[in-house]
């Protein structure tokens, strides 16, 4: 399947889902999201995929949703028109396999909030987040006042959301909003690195890891703990589980085959 706003490469289990509309700084229509819905979907279903990494390329990552489709929008239309963003966040978010956002220039409004649903945020150190939707009369309305206050904590994020201030890689690295700062010629082999170290781990045990954290961070912690307790008991019926522990005990590194 062609897509026109986004490309999609697949190399060594690696998925690269790149945003590709320059023009508009890679801004987010309906049409972005439905073709990243549809190619997450299909690459969640892809057990030769191990990791997937979004990017927006080497000069933005997302300027947000595209305030020309939302100026003239009424309540009924953005009622029916949110849908496609979040269908494709809801469906990145829960895909099986990581998630990395590798995270260039600006990450604003919806941008940033499609980082959100990232497991790992690697940015240049030329990045700049924000949610400035406060400031066009809006609110971020892509998940940005759910996962952010999860992920950074309720008064940093509102802090952001309240100013529609933007911030740098660096401070965003302080508030725990992206997982590490490169220098950003570095940005795709660094991401391609942290895909391969994951890649390299056993897929089920990889897959049951992310469902743990994500499950348990929709319950309570008891009932978080049953779950993780279900899925590490599970792993005990692969083959990657034997073969781990053995080749520990040999000393030599493991040799997983995913199953
Ligand atoms: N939607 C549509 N077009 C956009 C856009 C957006 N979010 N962001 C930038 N563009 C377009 C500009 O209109 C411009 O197009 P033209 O060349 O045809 O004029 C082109 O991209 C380049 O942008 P600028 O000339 O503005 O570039 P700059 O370097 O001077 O400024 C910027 C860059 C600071 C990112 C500025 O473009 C900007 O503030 N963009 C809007 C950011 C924003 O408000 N995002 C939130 C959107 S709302 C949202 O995301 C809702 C939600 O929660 C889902």
């Amino acid at each position: 399947m062609a897509y026109e706003t986004i490309l999609v490469e697949i190399e060594d289990g690696i998925a690269m889902l790149t945003l590709n509309r320059p023009a508009v700084l890679n801004a987010l229509n309906d049409q972005v999201f439905s073709e990243l819905a549809e190619a997450a979907a299909k690459i969640a279903n892809d057990p030769s995929v191990r990791v997937i990494i979004i990017t927006g390329g080497e000069k933005v990552f997302a300027a947000g949703a595209d305030i020309g489709q939302m100026a003239s929008a009424t309540a009924v239309e953005v009622t029916i028109s949110n849908r496609p963003s979040h269908r494709a966040l809801q469906i990145i978010e829960n895909m099986p396999q990581p998630v990395i956002a590798a995270i260039a220039g600006y990450a604003l409004g919806g941008g940033c909030e499609l980082t959100l649903v990232a497991d790992v945020r690697i940015a240049a150190d030329n990045a700049q987040f924000g949610l400035p939707e406060i400031k066009l009369g809006i609110l971020p309305g892509a998940g940005g006042t759910q996962r952010l206050p999860r992920l950074i904590g309720a008064g940093r994020a509102k802090e952001l959301i309240f100013s529609g201030d933007f911030i740098k890689a660096e401070e965003a690295l302080r508030i725990g909003l992206v997982n590490k700062v490169v220098p950003a010629d570095l940005l795709f082999s660094e991401a391609k690195k942290m895909a391969k170290r994951f890649a390299d781990r056993g897929a089920v045990a990889l897959r049951m890891a992310k469902s743990s954290v994500n499950e348990g961070l929709r319950m309570d912690l008891e009932a978080g703990l049953q779950y993780e307790h279900k899925c590490f008991s599970l792993l005990f019926a692969t083959e990657d589980q034997k073969e781990g522990m053995k080749a520990f005990l040999e000393k030599r590194p493991a040799k997983f085959l995913g199953r």
